[in-house]
């Protein structure tokens, strides 16, 4: 890799993919711009120099098809959703230095005058096309507007995407037997002059650009079949009035296409924050624009500044052959990094808007959360690039276990200690065990930066914790005051230490906690979200006030509460919509097809079967059992007697409904004891929900079951 480490000496810029303003935003959406976050934070930690930028995504057919449906214009429409992002990223403690949308002034300009570089430098050409058109509706059908097959896999396809099968992108004209999801009519073709961007003339350029390129493996790794194969011409324009106009062509109802203007908006948001802050803070033409003779080449990535894009793994395409293409042709700066987010996943299911089975941004505030314990979730369980499945349950072991047991715990014990025996920090140095773990843990965070690996980022503070909580714990300072002081203070000083280095390291994970615990004890006027990795050793207030517990838990019958809430009201969305095909989701292919467990090889006898005495039993009670998280004590009727059984079945099951529930029971299973109950005989449920085998007719308790 050509890259120098992380800090350069080039200003960076970090985005994120820019959401559609279409719909409200979710735990889908979050991961991204949170994960993104939490990387540009991580940056400036390490030193460099960097802006956060991003916009909504104003243009495209799905956002006309809606605001048509609603009576409403597309701009009023999208506007709307603009103004609810822009106020809900920051209570996420997300934040952008700019955030712009697609449809302004300095974003339509960016584009007329990258259009027109491409123009001039032989890149596009014009070509007839054979486009839909719905006679019924007298309009155009690009994109969205049809619907037919996939030419290459044969499935149900989008005018412009396979959606459902191969993914690929498809062209204009590509969908094979196309119907108006306007009217539901065949769609008619008809002969339009479009323009093209010569991709293909760009192979050997995005050759050596996908073997610079830096990210995760998904986004590095996909490309190269595409750039490899055959990479053809891209056509740029759309029959739509809703859009950037074709420069020159106004009259006309050509606007471009939404994937040429959407991420020309990283360019401009950057430009808007450039602007504003002043060219000698930040200077957008030296992170986009470099000078003729360093612009990259075939062989080389050229000047400019270090250009990471954060983005959902749908869209890698976008991001590694068309807008690197478009770059390099018309001058700008090349990325350095594309790292691609994984899906999300609900309680085990794909996150499924129409199904109402998402946890929204707005929902998850209304909750009381503090923003900080969702972004630790979503940053820290799987990383970028790895799918992430949230539940409630999920949720509360996180929180509890390492935010409350290990940062929180840690964190309060030591500084609590350290005010009421010192009055703040003791006055002597930190030894040499404890700072040398801390460089450690800087390492590792440096390491994780470099790696943009934001789960590394976040484990390099919760490690260090950890190590704290063992350090306080081993060396036991309370009993050491008396008789010997000087070691008590040495003890509490280094955990002092470790708490302000924990600090600094958590701040791009919870920059609200972490703000919050600097202004107790950080000792430095500048906010933790300024200041680099050196203040980690650098020392705490001399003097400080008691701290308060930064974080708590998460209670039982909380989780009970919103998994339940959640669950109504999926079931209430899928009652609605019945004929839904069960497989969709949001995030493209359901993610349980592939970890189904492979069947078993080896038979049995009908006699082995025949050594199980399985028999259908009513459930007379069931109640939770203290400090089992997952477990229900049950008392069963099968028949012959009443059984004590212990179940699996707490985090997806309200017990107050389970009395009455057929099921079927193994009688003869020996006896177990579970966080000292007694278990005699198990309960049939299926997979990870745990779904109760129940009877199809009424058989009595006591039914042998065969
Ligand atoms: N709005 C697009 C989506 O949600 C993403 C646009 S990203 C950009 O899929 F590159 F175009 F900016
Ligand atoms: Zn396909």
């Amino acid at each position: 890799m050509s890259h120098d480490e992380f800090p350069t000496d080039r200003p960076a810029v970090v985005t994120c993919g820019l959401p559609y303003a279409n719909g409200d935003l979710h735990v889908g959406h979050l991961r991204g711009y949170v994960g993104a976050d939490t990387l540009n934070r991580a940056l400036r930690k390490v030193g460099q120099q960097t802006a956060y930028v991003c916009g909504s995504d104003m243009h495209g057919t799905p956002i006309a098809v809606n605001a048509a449906k609603e009576g409403v214009s597309p701009e009023e429409f999208a506007l709307s959703y603009h103004e609810q992002y822009e106020e809900t990223f920051p209570r996420f403690n997300v934040e952008f230095d700019n955030y712009g949308h697609t449809h302004d002034e300095t974003n339509t300009e960016t584009t007329t005058s990258i259009v027109r570089a491409l123009e001039d430098s032989g890149y596009v050409y014009e070509k007839e096309i054979m486009v839909g058109y719905d006679p019924e509706a007298d309009q155009y059908l690009p994109d969205r507007y049809v619907e037919g097959t996939c030419p290459y896999c044969g499935e149900k396809a989008r005018g412009d995407e396979c959606d459902e099968g191969c993914g690929r992108h498809l062209e204009p004209g590509e969908v094979e037997d196309p119907v108006s999801v306007l009217t539901g009519n065949p769609a008619e073709y008809r002969e339009r002059e479009h323009r093209f961007f010569r991709v293909s003339e760009l192979q050997t350029y995005l050759q050596g650009f996908i073997d610079r390129l830096e990210g995760t493996s998904n986004a590095r790794n996909q490309p190269r079949e595409w750039i490899e194969g055959e990479l053809r011409d891209w056509c740029i324009t759309r029959d739509m009035d809703w859009g950037i106009d074709y420069p020159g062509d106004e009259q006309d109802d050509l606007v471009l296409y939404v994937w040429v203007d959407a991420p020309i908006e990283y360019i401009s948001s950057t430009k808007q924050y450039s602007e504003r802050v002043g060219a000698d803070e930040y200077d957008w033409a030296e992170v986009w624009r470099p000078p003729e003779d360093e612009r990259s080449t075939p062989d080389s990535a050229g000047g400019g500044g270090e250009v990471v894009h954060v983005i959902g793994r749908d869209i890698i395409q976008h991001h590694t052959v068309f807008w690197p293409a478009m770059l390099h042709a018309a001058g700008y700066t090349e990325p350095r990094a594309v790292a691609a987010t994984g899906f999300i996943t609900i309680d085990g299911k794909g996150l499924s808007t129409s199904r109402n089975r998402a946890i929204w941004a707005r929902e998850y505030l209304d909750e009381g959360f503090h923003p900080d314990l969702l972004r630790f979730y979503l940053t820290t369980n799987g990383g970028l690039q790895q799918d992430v499945d949230f539940s409630w349950s999920k949720f509360q072991e996180r929180v509890n276990n390492e935010l409350v047991g290990t940062l929180g715990n840690f964190l309060y014990r030591s500084l609590l200690f350290a005010q009421r025996e010192y009055g703040g920090t003791p006055d002597v140095d930190v030894s040499a065990r404890v700072e040398e773990r801390i460089e450690a843990a800087v390492a590792d965070f440096r390491a994780g930066v470099n790696d943009y690996s934001v789960r590394q980022v976040g484990n390099s503070a919760v490690a260090l914790a950890r190590f704290g909580n063992e350090y306080i714990q081993n060396q036991e300072p309370w009993n050491l005051t008396d008789e010997d002081p000087e070691q008590a203070a040495q003890v509490i000083r280094d955990c002092v230490q470790l708490a302000k280095a924990v600090v600094v390291l958590f701040e791009p994970i919870a920059p609200g906690k972490a703000e919050e615990l600097w202004a107790v004890f950080g000792g430095d006027d500048r906010p933790v979200r300024d200041v680099t990795l050196d203040a980690a050793l650098e020392a705490p207030a001399a003097e400080f006030e008691a701290p308060t517990e930064p974080f708590e838990k998460v209670e039982d019958d909380r989780v009970e509460e919103l998994t339940e809430k959640l669950e109504a009201r999926i079931e209430e969305a899928t009652s609605d919509e019945d004929d839904a095909d069960e497989s969709e989701t949001d995030e493209g292919e359901a993610p349980e097809a592939g970890d189904m467990e492979p069947l078993l090889e080896e038979r049995i006898s009908f006699d082995e079967f025949q050594e199980l005495d399985l028999r259908v039993g009513r459930i007379e009670s069931a109640e939770p059992i203290e400090g089992a998280d997952k477990l229900l004590k049950l008392t069963v009727d099968i028949g012959h007697e009443v059984r004590q059984i212990v179940a699996g079945l707490r985090q997806l099951h309200d017990h107050e409904e389970l009395p009455g529930t057929k099921v079927v029971v193994v009688a003869n299973l020996e006896k177990a004891e579970l966080f000292g109950t007694e278990s005699n005989g198990m309960v049939l449920a299926a997979g990870e929900d745990a779904d109760l085998l129940t009877t199809h007719g009424d058989s009595e308790p006591g039914t042998k079951v065969r």
